[in-house]
């Protein structure tokens, strides 16, 4: 691997730790206005500096993110399809190479939905990225997309469509936590992460998730809902990072948590 794939990669997985925490903030490419990232700007600046790396495609970035950030930009390069339409795997390309590196981009980003209609034009737009990005030097993660069919995230499914988007080339993949996870990432020969999905009941359930995954060989998460849909997204990211980079466990992490959370108002209280 030539040095700066390399270099971009140790942006995204932490050497001293060998894990990654990537925050997840690209959902308007197809939800439009989400719950809790209505305003990107708002959900992004608190949150960001506790973040090893920020998902986002490129007019997030540009309109909602200091260009002075140090926080290294993984950008999401498919769409091209909505919520309300006819299919969300129907994707395409929508940002260039050459674009993602005018943005600095330390990878670029790419939903497969394996198993659709699409599956041959997803494939082959991830492995021409693919191409693309080897040329220039930066790595491709691909995401083990499910669209609406959230039942599709099972331990077979999971593991065909990170298989399949190894072998083609990516660098990286995120898929989700499953029961079984451990044949999913023990048969993925590139480092995975995992997807938070809809927000999760309790805090508790989100931090049995993340420590569960990397347990069982994940190298951290690309985590969104589960983090800025919690009425203290700060609390949670530090509470997540904990248990990615620290191996924290999940009641530990929920003390963390809530004394993060209390901290605010203490203050408050002194004053
Ligand atoms: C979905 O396709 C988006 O790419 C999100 O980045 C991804 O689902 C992670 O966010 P969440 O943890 O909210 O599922």
């Amino acid at each position: 691997m030539d040095w700066g794939m390399k270099n971009r990669i140790s942006k995204i997985i932490r050497p001293e730790t060998g894990r990654a925490v990537m925050l997840a903030v690209d959902h308007g490419y197809f939800l439009g206005p989400t719950r809790d990232l209505e305003v990107l700007k708002k959900t992004i600046s608190p949150l960001i500096t506790y973040a090893d790396s920020l998902m986002l495609t490129r007019g997030a970035l540009r309109s909602s993110v200091d260009s002075q950030t140090t926080t290294p930009i993984v950008l999401r390069v498919s769409g091209g399809s909505s919520v309300i339409g006819e299919s969300l795997a129907n994707e395409g390309l929508i940002t260039s190479m050459e674009d993602a590196i005018r943005l600095n981009a330390v990878a670029v980003a790419i939903s497969i939905f394996v198993g659709t209609q699409y599956e041959k034009q997803n494939l082959l737009n991830m492995a021409e990225l693919v191409n693309q990005g080897e040329r220039v030097g930066v790595p491709v993660l691909a995401v083990t997309a499910v669209g609406k069919e959230l039942g599709k995230r099972d331990q077979r499914f999971l593991s065909l469509s990170c298989r399949i988007a190894a072998e083609l080339g990516a660098r990286i993949v995120k898929t989700y936590y499953c029961d079984g996870f451990e044949k999913v990432a023990s048969t993925c020969p590139v480092p995975c992460v995992i997807a938070g999905g809809p927000k999760l009941e309790t805090e508790l359930d989100a931090f049995e998730m993340t420590y569960n995954a990397i347990k069982k060989g994940a190298v951290g998460v690309d985590m969104g809902r589960n983090i800025w849909q919690n009425p203290k997204p700060v609390a949670m990211i530090k509470a997540i990072r904990a248990i990615v980079h620290e191996n924290m466990k999940p009641q530990e992490a929920l003390k963390l948590y809530e004394c993060e959370k209390n901290l605010k108002k203490s203050a408050a209280k002194k004053k």
